[in-house]
């Protein structure tokens, strides 16, 4: 997809933090654009700040990507608004704490029904849409390096950025028959508000997990406010769209861990001997 003028997109996740970078760059590409998210007043915010001046119509709509009923009553909302919708970036995401000291039943939940099942929700909504319509299209499915690097410990956020890179990679495959292009954006650090995910905890999942204070939650809310700005992290998405591009990276100083990783992979294998030849043709 060269060309963002007269198409229109849809981003969950859209009232802050890179659901927002990626509305912005996306309107001053030339986009129309839908933003979904859960939280009301911010999103009410988030589209008023994007309203006005040179840029395309920009809505908003509140949608939880935990239901899929709402999430498919999001896509139809955006669909009757725009005509098609050619880009769809399902980001709502939830981030927290790691570790193998008892994380509960319904934290593991919440996790997985946000940034794993909202992927989903969204691709589902949507799928029928860009695979009718002819005019192609691109999804951008959120992971992160977490999905690659395992340093981040034993716990639902790595768990669901591997399966949002797994379903990401399948799904690429599958639909660039069809002309539909998918990328998968890996962010290190950025400067969100991840760190208050649970500002949007639900209360169908009882208690709160108690905030984590220790020396390694500070560090890493200081590398999150530290972080890259969401509009930088925007712009290199919007330049794997157009170059329909798979990953999405964004943080170089993360390339040797990934290549320790799989050189481990490669490692492991090696113990095996050598491939057997491939039995040529006659
Ligand atoms: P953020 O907290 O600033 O933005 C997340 C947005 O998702 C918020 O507007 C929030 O209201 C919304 N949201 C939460 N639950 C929702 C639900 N059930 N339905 C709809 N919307 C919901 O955080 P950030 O960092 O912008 O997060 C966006 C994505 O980026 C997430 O998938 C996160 O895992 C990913 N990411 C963030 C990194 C960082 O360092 N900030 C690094 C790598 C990935």
């Amino acid at each position: 997809m060269l060309d963002f003028g007269g198409r229109a997109a849809f981003v969950t996740g859209g009232a802050s933090g890179i659901g927002l970078g990626l509305g912005r760059a996306l309107a001053e590409a030339g986009a129309r654009v839908m933003l979904a998210d859960v939280e009301k007043n911010t999103l009410e915010d988030a589209v008023a700040s994007l309203q006005g001046g040179n840029l395309p119509e920009v809505r908003g709509m509140v949608c939880d990507v935990r239901d899929h009923q709402a999430v498919e009553r999001a896509a139809q909302a955006a669909i009757d608004a725009f005509g098609k919708i050619h880009i769809v970036c399902n980001n709502a995401g939830v981030g927290g704490r790691s570790g193998a000291d008892g994380i509960s039943l319904q934290y593991w939940r919440w996790v997985i029904d946000i940034n794993l099942m909202g992927v989903v929700h969204g691709v589902r909504a949507f799928l029928p849409h860009l695979t009718s319509h002819g005019a192609g299209g691109h999804i951008v499915n959120t992971a992160s390096m977490a999905g690659f690097l395992p340093s981040t410990g034993f716990g639902p956020y790595p768990a669901t950025k591997f399966t949002v890179i797994a379903l990401s990679e399948a799904l690429r495959d599958e639909l660039a028959p069809q002309g539909i292009g998918v990328s998968v954006l890996c962010p290190g650090w950025v400067r969100t508000r991840i760190m208050e995910s649970r500002r949007n905890w639900p209360k169908e999942y009882g208690e709160p997990p108690a905030p984590r204070a220790g020396p390694l939650d500070q560090h890493i809310a200081e590398l999150v406010r530290t972080g890259m700005e969401p509009g930088a992290v925007a712009a290199l998405t919007l330049a794997a769209i157009r170059a329909n591009e798979l990953y999405v990276f964004t943080h170089p100083h993360m390339r040797p861990p990934l290549e320790t990783r799989v050189e481990t992979f490669l490692a492991a294998y090696r113990k095996l001997g050598p491939a057997p030849q491939e039995k040529q043709e006659p």
